[in-house]
């Protein structure tokens, strides 16, 4: 038989996923057509950020592509507070995804050595890396004024969203 616990879990699971997915079928119904990719991550960040309950702020970072920044995540469209508009690949949270090419779950951003502190109510971040032709094109963050607020769930979901949102940039 199985425990509480674990039906809990499934239940959390299912729910989670399953809105996971409304955003990512909003995310297509509103980028159908549309090819410019500021256009499309504007709506993502505003889908983000409307819908995710506990968060403080959504948005992107875009590895420069002029060569007046090389080796630098940009500042690109995002709700939430003001940001720093210029992160160096290897720094803060969102460097460091880059440099690992992998999504970073932060628990407590004061317990990770050097993290970028833009918005002083963020306790807790995700930072998901997203990629075109082959190479990382930028990072989606969001941020959390509770600590702990992203699960595995969150981070399967996220991840999921910007798989979508791969093919329309
Ligand atoms: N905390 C991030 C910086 C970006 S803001 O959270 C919007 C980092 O450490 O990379």
């Amino acid at each position: 038989m199985l425990g509480a616990g674990f039906v809990d879990s499934a239940l959390i699971l299912r729910y989670t996923w399953g809105m996971y997915k409304n955003l990512i079928t909003q995310l297509e119904s509103l980028s159908e057509g549309v090819t410019y990719p500021v256009t499309i991550l504007s709506n993502a960040a505003a889908i983000l950020f409307n819908s995710l309950k506990d968060i403080n702020w959504a948005g992107f970072y875009i590895l420069d592509d002029s060569g007046n920044d090389t080796g630098t995540l940009l500042l690109g469209p995002f709700q939430g507070k003001p940001a720093c508009m210029k992160i160096p690949v290897g720094k803060g949270v969102c460097g460091t995804a880059v440099a690992r090419n992998e999504t970073v779950l932060v628990r407590d951003v004061h317990e990770f050595p050097g993290h970028i502190a833009c918005d002083s109510a963020s306790n807790s971040e995700i930072v998901v890396p997203i990629h075109s032709g082959g190479a990382i094109y930028g990072v989606l963050d969001i941020d959390s004024p509770s600590v702990g607020r992203f699960s595995d769930d969150d981070k399967r979901g996220l991840e999921e969203f910007v798989t979508v949102l791969e093919k329309y940039i």
